[in-house]
């Protein structure tokens, strides 16, 4: 790939270090133009039958790229606002309760822990164990395991034994599409929830959600809108979809959605198996580069997340913003996290570690 060409798509790159699509991905020109059209067109035409075919249209074409990127059939992949609302869809729906229990790891994203507190609210048992025990920690009473695909504080992969437990699994992706190759069959979930606006590039308020059709009819709708319905003109003898669909968000919007499609183009155009690669690389360099300096480093993957310790990374984290570095800090750990995509070179990474120096003092 032509990573200067490719790099140049971003704005953002021009005055930052940009290095938080953990958080949410840089917004490319091309996807700005096109969430632009889309508000100009209804400005100026009104928002009559012609909209709300444009809107369907878009959001065809956005169920087929997100399948297309999980490797998934289109009919298994709902669309959704964001991560913690596919989980969150997936834990209500099964309406789990006393004598189910919830397999997790101790180091989640409130996008998962939200949904299983819910869960344990309504009578769920839910054990917590090490994130690389918890395909180990399957037993007799388990029900399902739900999990990151990838650690959102260190950088690892969830352990590859899930493939094999003889339990649904429900991956959380949030950092996994988009910065890894990711498929689904490969990985032998029964669901997997992802955010549109990070690793993707993405608009915020959009999202994806797979779920394998054999385990989508123990999955109810809790939320059913317009598009869970197979024909909403039958009132009260409606049925809801056997698709996936009927675990769509309710709403979501015509230039966000837009928005969206046009950075999965840019993508794909790029070559997301050459854009993902030329990540784990960077982000690789960095860590080594950071351990090189004396830091210490998270256990991690060949992810794109890197994490390292810090000793107080809410003040370093505003130290490096003043210095023109966007990175995070990891609340409730002594990490701060960059997340390295491939629109970073290694200018960024430069002025990552000496910002970072600076910082030291
Ligand atoms: C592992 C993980 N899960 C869930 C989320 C939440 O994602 P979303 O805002 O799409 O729900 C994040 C990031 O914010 C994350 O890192």
């Amino acid at each position: 790939m032509d990573a200067a060409a490719f790099r140049s798509h971003f704005p953002v790159l021009d005055s930052l270090a940009y290095l938080n699509a953990g958080t949410d991905g840089p917004i490319a020109r091309v996807a700005v133009d096109a969430a632009a059209a889309e508000l100009r067109a209804q400005a100026t035409e009104g928002r009559v039958h012609s909209h709300f075919e444009r809107r369907r249209a878009l959001l065809t074409d956005l169920r087929a790229a997100y399948a297309g990127v999980l490797n998934c059939d289109v009919a298994e992949l709902a669309l959704t606002t964001s991560t913690s609302e596919g989980i969150g869809g997936v834990l209500g729906g099964l309406g789990l309760g006393p004598g189910d229990e919830i397999v997790t790891s101790d180091s989640e994203h409130p996008g998962v822990i939200g949904p299983l507190l819910a869960a344990r609210a309504r009578g769920a048992t839910i054990k917590a164990v090490p994130f690389k025990d918890v395909a180990d920690a399957v037993g007799a009473t388990t029900t399902l395991v739900a999990c990151s695909h990838v650690n959102w504080l260190t950088g690892e992969l969830a352990p590859a034994a899930l493939k094999e437990v003889p339990v649904p699994v429900l991956l959380d992706g949030a950092q996994g599409v988009g910065a890894i190759p990711v498929d689904v069959r490969e990985l032998g979930c029964a669901a997997y929830a992802g955010s549109g606006q990070k690793w993707l590039c993405g608009a915020d308020g959009t999202g994806m959600l797979f779920v394998d059709a054999a385990f989508l009819e123990r999955v109810s709708a809790t939320r059913p809108g317009y598009s869970a319905f197979e024909d909403a003109s039958r009132g009260l003898d409606s049925t809801f979809s056997a698709e996936a669909r009927k675990l769509d968000a309710i709403s979501l919007p015509r230039e966000g959605v837009a928005l969206s499609l046009a950075a999965l183009e840019l993508l794909t155009a790029t070559g997301l198996e050459d854009v993902q690669a030329r990540a784990a690389t960077l982000a690789g360099q960095l860590a080594d580069r950071l351990r090189g300096s004396g830091r210490t480093v998270a256990p991690r993957a060949a992810t794109t997340l890197v994490a390292w310790e810090d000793a107080d990374p809410e003040a370093t984290r505003e130290r490096l913003a003043g210095a023109g570095v966007g990175i995070r800090n990891l609340p409730g750990t002594p990490y701060l996290r960059a997340s390295v995509g491939a629109w970073n070179d290694e200018s960024d990474l430069d002025r990552l570690l000496s910002a970072l120096d600076a910082a030291a003092g």
